[in-house]
């Protein structure tokens, strides 16, 4: 699928806008448009009555170890200051950056990639290699270019290129894969041909993504992605907030309460669907990295011994709800972390990915993590921000007190309360471990998008193939459950045609269109991905009934007039 159509696609019939357009946009920030606002929300619905209002707590679900429960929240976003320097975002929420001094852009570090390059007749001449970088999605035709444009060759003299290994800009000038570590070509009498220049500093050689000298990136520097604000008139730096980076840590704080304004009991799972926000450095594909962004998270306690199979249990339960909606076949995959990837408490993560068509063939991109977070979170509300000792247990983070070095104090103090649970019936008090599924509804709604868009070949009126777009979404999610024609605007069938649009959108989102021929009318709700289109025609004025049109097998079949409703009804919900 061609990325570029289904950006148009969505901004001419409304799915998406960039924020602020007329301004000029702004970089990161996104809008959704009448259809796009439909068709989120469908997704978040649905997350919200599979996950939380759907579920039933008195049967065990296939492949759950027991029954549980299920409850949700809606937390503000900028929330106390020390739950972002206890979860740990305060100190390591930061993504390394270079700027390019040149060209005035930055780039997240880890994203540029790059190969080191040479001219063949230039070994021996004392002319160094160039790690010759991009941030392009098609990298390699990019790097290539570059790499002749910058040695002056023409394309026809590409053999007189020599381009190493891919590599992302850290590793390029890392010393165990950069050049200085590389094959060195050697000259007759043997001695190394491109000169050594393992005393300089590697950026010096590195060709930035858009400039056209080397050595202007500047060295990698941290960089918060949490968004800044200031709470209250004062405007002193002690009234410093921050936007949430994720809605989990507003679940967190708020699980006494839950306990205490509940019956619930362990197993449960508190759900919340809600904007984050991260100041990403390098914003890009189209909402894959936004600025603002909503995600859909479950935070699902229970007993440590059990963490085990509740993880699996939700890992495979994530899956299924993608599947379940549409996203089938090889797109989309489950990534489980391996050993070494995982943080020492947890049992497992897993990431659900999906082929984005703007990814290189063969990457996918996350849409969702499962993480067993053992009892991180919980543990450090109560005593201050964790780390790990040197035998890998979690300990709270300690720093010298001011001014008396041999004395220590917690670097960030918990809230001192018990989040501690105590079993009824055992009397068990522990604290409980967390199983994180953790969504993006963007993403999501992405993923949907990329997925819906098909192509078909279709005669039109006057019996010529012409190329149909057609948005397949599950009917669950398509924005438009159904449309309302009436074939011409004549002899009463508008008035029978408004008749079924009312009570059609009395259940659910309908729409009425009464301009152009049919076949354009069809179309344009193909393009809308509405899954049933019902015209009202001459048979009607005799027998009553509509037909209704099917947008993915374009099968028509007729149904009583006073039918319609039930008949779209049992179809899209
Ligand atoms: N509480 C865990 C957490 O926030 P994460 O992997 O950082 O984990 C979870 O984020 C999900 O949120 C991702 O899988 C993705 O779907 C979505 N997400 C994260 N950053 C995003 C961004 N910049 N733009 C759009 N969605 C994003």
């Amino acid at each position: 699928m061609d990325m570029d159509k289904l950006v148009s696609l969505c901004k001419r019939r409304g799915f998406l806008f960039q924020s602020s357009e007329i301004y000029g946009g702004l970089n990161g920030f996104w809008d959704y448009g009448p259809l796009g606002v439909e068709l989120k929300r469908n997704i978040k619905e649905a997350w919200w009555q599979d996950m939380v209002r759907g579920h039933d707590e008195l049967s065990t679900p296939a492949g759950a170890p027991e029954a549980y429960e299920m409850t949700g929240l809606d937390c503000t976003i900028i929330m106390h200051p020390q739950v972002w320097k206890v979860s740990g975002h305060y100190d390591l929420f930061c993504d390394m950056m270079v700027d390019c001094k040149a060209t005035k852009k930055r780039y997240r570090y880890d994203q540029i990639k790059g190969r080191w390059a040479f001219r063949k007749d230039q070994v021996g001449t004392g002319k160094p290699p160039v790690f010759v970088t991009t941030v392009a999605e098609e990298f390699d035709a990019d790097i290539e270019r570059r790499a002749l444009k910058y040695f002056n060759l023409r394309s026809k003299q590409a053999d007189q290129l020599d381009l190493g290994e891919l590599m992302s800009l850290p590793q390029g000038i890392s010393a165990q894969h950069g050049y200085f570590e590389s094959e060195t070509y050697y000259d007759a009498e043997g001695k190394p041909a491109l000169t050594d220049y393992s005393s300089d500093t590697p950026l010096n050689h590195v060709l930035a993504p858009e400039a056209n000298e080397v050595g202007t990136l500047t060295e990698p520097r941290e960089f918060n992605l949490m968004f800044k604000t200031i709470v209250g008139a004062m405007g002193t730096e002690e009234d410093a907030a921050f936007l949430r980076p994720e809605t989990a840590q507003g679940i967190f704080v708020n699980f006494k309460n839950v306990l205490d304004s509940t019956r619930v009991k362990v197993p449960f799972g508190i759900a919340q669907i809600g904007k984050s926000f991260r100041n990403e450095i390098t914003p890009r594909n189209f909402t894959f990295r936004s600025r603002e962004f909503e995600q859909m998270e479950i935070e699902f306690f229970c007993h440590p011994n059990a963490s085990r199979k509740w993880y699996e249990y939700w890992r495979d339960r994530r899956m299924k709800w993608y599947t379940d909606l549409g996203l089938a076949g090889e797109r989309l995959i489950m990534r489980e972390h391996a050993a070494d990837e995982l943080s020492h408490y947890s049992v497992g993560t897993a990431d659900i990915e999906y082929a984005f068509p703007f990814l290189p063939e063969g990457e996918y991109g996350e849409l969702e993590g499962i993480a067993h977070r053992g009892d991180f979170d919980l543990r450090s509300h109560m005593e201050g921000k964790l780390v790990k000792n040197a035998e890998g247990c979690l300990e709270v983070e300690m720093v010298p007190v001011e001014g008396k070095p041999d004395k220590l104090r917690p670097k960030h103090r918990g809230s001192g309360r018990d989040l501690t649970y105590r079993d009824e019936v055992t009397n068990e008090k522990f604290v409980p471990h967390v199983i994180e599924p953790s969504s993006g509804a963007d993403r999501a709604t992405l993923a949907f998008l990329c997925e819906a868009y098909y192509e078909d070949e279709q005669p039109d009126e006057k019996g010529e193939m012409q190329t149909r777009v057609v948005m397949r979404f599950h009917p669950r999610i398509a924005p438009i459950k159904a449309a309302v024609f009436p074939l011409v605007k004549k002899d009463g069938l508008p008035e029978i045609a408004q008749e079924i649009y009312r009570k059609l959108k009395a259940k659910f989102s309908a729409f009425y269109d009464e301009k152009g021929a049919v076949g354009r009318r069809y179309r344009r709700q193909d393009e809308a991905g509405t899954p049933y289109c019902i015209t009202v025609d001459g048979q009607t004025l005799t027998d009553n009934t509509v037909t209704i049109r099917d947008r993915d097998t374009l099968e028509q079949w007729r149904v009583k007039v006073d039918e319609v409703v039930e008949e779209i009804s049992k179809r899209v919900m």
